[in-house]
């Protein structure tokens, strides 16, 4: 055994030694995961080039085997001023339809907040229209199965927004939607775009139905390699698979595994792809599967970015899933 894998042992061993030791409760059942990403971002519904969510998306993404979906909706820029910030209703019609039509489908669903880009510009400014959305959306769901149900206040802190502060923010959404929704899964990611580093110093809410997240779309030289959204764009051309890259996944794996010894919690990952313009089926491929292998054995659950319109696993002309993409994201412990 390597020292990495005895290591890795012993830290999973704490990890639930601290579990048990603290009444911690299980994992968020996540399963086979995809991001319905780019459709509910825009400022309207699919702009980025997608296409209008249909019943027959839902069908499809449960028909290729995925358990959950994770739906990244950006609620800012649709509500009316403070203090109230009321949402859009027309919005918030259709975000319930989508999460009704995923429902109809048997898949459970992760709602989060996405692009609320001035939290993360001046989060004590922007906490109390956080919370106020979330009072919202709380209200709205509330009588949704807790099973089925989860919410995730924000995507991917980052710039002013860090570990310090993100307490101070997200709890008065937490309690916003404990009003309505006392024992729901409500997700939390740490700072820098939840990046794996974030998970060393993420401290979540004293509560028990808090469960955290991390993205992972290391090494991101490659994941993001000629990505227009990225400032600067990684180049082009980086390939996947060496021996350091090995080395990088099994230390980051780590990481992960020294979280879970520290709070007896094990994450899931909420988004991880690779960018189709510039990487190949098969680059893709190789990198969906090496993360499944490392991190699917340690009980690390995922979320795939994304469905049709980024780093798509359907293609949106043709219809047709990738059949590669999902054998790639396929894991079996052999214990059935
Ligand atoms: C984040 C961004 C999303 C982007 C994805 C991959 O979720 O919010 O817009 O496509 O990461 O970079």
């Amino acid at each position: 055994m390597s020292t990495l894998t005895l290591l890795a042992t012993a830290l999973l061993a704490a990890a639930a030694d601290n579990s048990a030791a603290h009444d911690i409760p299980d994992p968020l059942p996540v399963g086979q995961c995809i991001n319905v990403g780019n459709h509910l971002e825009p400022e309207q519904e699919s702009s980025w080039g997608g296409e209008i969510l249909d019943a027959e998306d839902f069908a499809s993404i449960r028909g290729a085997g995925f358990d959950t979906i994770r739906l990244p909706v950006r609620w800012a820029n649709k509500t009316g001023p403070g203090p109230d910030y009321v949402v859009d209703a027309v919005w918030m019609d259709r975000v319930q339809e989508v999460v009704d039509m995923a429902f109809a489908a048997d898949l459970n669903v992760l709602l989060d907040s996405h692009n609320f880009e001035e939290l993360h510009a001046n989060p004590a400014a922007n906490t109390a229209k956080l919370a106020a959305i979330w009072r919202q959306i709380g209200a709205r769901f509330a009588d949704y199965p807790d099973e089925r149900l989860w919410f995730e206040i924000e995507n991917e802190p980052h710039d002013a927004l860090t570990n310090r502060n993100l307490l101070d923010t997200l709890t008065p959404a937490l309690l916003a939607i404990r009003e309505t929704n006392s024992s729901r899964p409500v997700v939390i990611g740490g700072e820098w775009w939840s990046g794996v580093d974030s998970l060393a110093t993420l401290e979540l809410p004293d509560d028990p139905n808090v469960h955290p997240t991390f993205h992972y779309y290391e090494p991101f030289d490659f994941t993001h390699q000629g990505a227009s959204w990225v400032d600067p764009s990684p180049t082009i051309g980086r390939t996947y698979g060496t021996e350091a890259d090995r080395q990088r996944l099994a230390n980051d794996a780590l990481k992960v595994v020294a979280y879970m010894a520290r709070t007896g919690r094990t994450p899931f990952i909420g988004e991880t792809g690779a960018y189709d313009a510039h990487i190949s089926l098969e680059q893709r491929v190789a990198y969906h599967s090496a993360v499944t292998q490392q991190f699917a054995p340690l009980g690390i659950d995922s979320c795939m970015w994304a469905y049709t319109n980024t780093f798509p696993f359907r293609d949106q002309e043709t219809g047709e899933w990738h059949p590669e993409l999902l054998e790639a994201i396929q894991w079996s412990s052999g214990a059935e």
